[in-house]
């Protein structure tokens, strides 16, 4: 018997079912189900002997999901149903009773607070294997100049240890933002909500809020139905780490090249061009450079399914799936190549001392001395302009301009390096400042995200 009395359109199927995509949730939705029935038994909803028979049954489902022997069939139309449904072939009547005191609504914002949370742990984990990978690498780089750029033109020179620590800082920052993800994005548990409302039962939600990890039971049915936050806090700290992923990318684009000539990226990490064989191209790194977009597109995406989403349920809300789950194998891959671009490249300490040793990076600090020795800053960087013009068009050094300005203390600024290790302020490029960040970051990374 049915409420309905035509079959469904293909086209109604096709646009309706999940199973394709959400058939993933399947170990969330078996530790949900198990601590369901579990707690219906112990409010006395079930008897001991049917809960026994429900966890034998999904023991079973288990299994045949986890070899891959289940077997979709054409009226499953997402993984809950699809589970309940092999549960019942495998134990019989009793395993329509799992269903008791439960919505698919309540079940569905469970399993995907679930996935969420374990997501959010695992970028953890990836981001913290990226960023000690990026420390090493800097650690063994402290005293190697390059240099620093604005508008992508020479700027100043910095140590290559420097530089990379920046995204060591960025990457710390993403995980506090996973942590919240984990911890306070996904708390409270929806199961008890029922489709709405709550449920016509005795519940115990604090037992199933334990079993499943929730610091607690989110308070409001309503709320519990119609929450998703915690996917767009996940979209979102994805974003921000992929657009991280994104810059690092592009300098690894760009110092690769034959212009810049600061890196060679690994061979296990470029590919070739299929007609010309002097090509060596930077896929990985490229594609770190194009990913973020996409789960941006997700963030924006999602955001527009729940914009002015009246409450609770509707079905607009399944549109998070596929929004998450590429979302969270996009980081991850991304996560995994970073790490092995960074752990095999070789970096050029002749190529980029050259490119930072051009003595117009000095400019700066002539002018600098001029204020030390009482000048207002704004003309200093006149004087220091005209004497940048007069280098340039005549195609020489800073060094070699002829001008009263230049006096020996001046030149003798003009030798290397010294324009690195004057930069000794706080948070600042001097070797003694680099090393003390080192150690920030080598203990920033190993204390746990609070
Ligand atoms: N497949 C659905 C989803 O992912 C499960 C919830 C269905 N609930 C409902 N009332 N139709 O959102």
């Amino acid at each position: 018997m049915s409420r309905f009395a035509e079959p469904q359109h293909p086209a109604f199927r096709a646009i309706h079912f999940s199973i394709d995509f959400d058939r993933r949730l399947w170990p969330q939705d078996l530790a949900g189900s198990r601590a369901h029935a579990r707690m219906l038994a112990s409010t006395g909803v079930l008897t001991d002997a049917e809960r026994d028979e429900l966890l034998r049954g999904l023991d079973l489902v288990e299994t045949e999901l986890r070899e891959d022997t289940f077997t979709i069939l054409p009226d499953d139309e997402d993984i809950h149903l699809a589970v309940e449904r092999r549960l019942t072939e495998l134990v019989g009547p009793v395993g329509g009773k799992l269903h008791t005191a439960r919505s698919r609504n309540d079940q569905v914002a469970t399993d995907m607070a679930l996935f969420t949370r374990g997501e959010a742990l695992l970028a953890i984990e990836r981001i913290d294997a990226l960023a000690g990978t990026l420390i090493e690498v800097a650690a063994a780089h402290l005293d190697w100049p390059l240099p620093g750029y604005t508008h992508l033109q020479r700027a100043q020179p910095v140590y290559l240890a420097h530089h990379l620590l920046a995204y060591v800082w960025m990457l710390l920052r993403d995980r506090e933002r996973f942590h919240f993800v984990a911890t306070r994005s996904v708390a409270n548990l929806p199961l008890g909500a029922g489709a709405l409302a709550g449920v016509n039962f005795p519940t115990d939600r604090g037992l199933v809020a334990r079993e499943l990890g929730f610091a607690g039971v989110a308070p409001n049915s309503i709320d519990a139905v119609s929450n998703r936050d915690f996917i767009l806090d996940y979209l979102g700290a994805a974003a921000t780490c992929l657009t991280h992923l994104s810059r690092l990318g592009a300098e690894l684009v760009l110092w690769s090249s034959s212009e810049f000539g600061f890196v060679r990226l690994p061979d296990a990490w470029s590919s070739g061009s299929s007609i010309m064989p002097q090509k060596k191209n930077p896929d990985a790194a490229e594609l770190l450079r194009a990913k973020a977009p996409r789960v941006v597109g997700s963030l924006t995406g999602f955001y527009g399914a729940l914009h002015a989403l009246p409450l609770t349920y509707n079905k607009d809300m399944q549109e998070d799936k596929e929004a998450l789950f590429d979302a969270v194998d996009t980081l991850d891959l991304s996560l995994v190549a970073a790490r092995g671009m960074i752990d095999g490249a070789v970096f050029d300490r002749e190529r980029m001392a050259a490119a930072a040793s051009d003595d117009l990076i000095a400019a700066t600090d002539i002018a600098d001395l001029y204020v030390k020795r009482g000048m207002p800053f704004r003309e200093a960087h006149g004087i220091v302009g005209g004497l940048v013009r007069e280098a340039v068009s005549n195609g020489i050094p800073l060094a070699e301009v002829q001008s009263e300005h230049l006096d020996a203390e001046a030149r003798s600024l003009l030798a290397q390096s010294s324009w690195l290790e004057s930069k000794d302020s706080e948070g600042g490029t001097a070797s003694g400042r680099v090393r003390t960040q080192l150690e920030l970051a080598r203990a920033a990374l190993a204390a746990p995200p609070a």
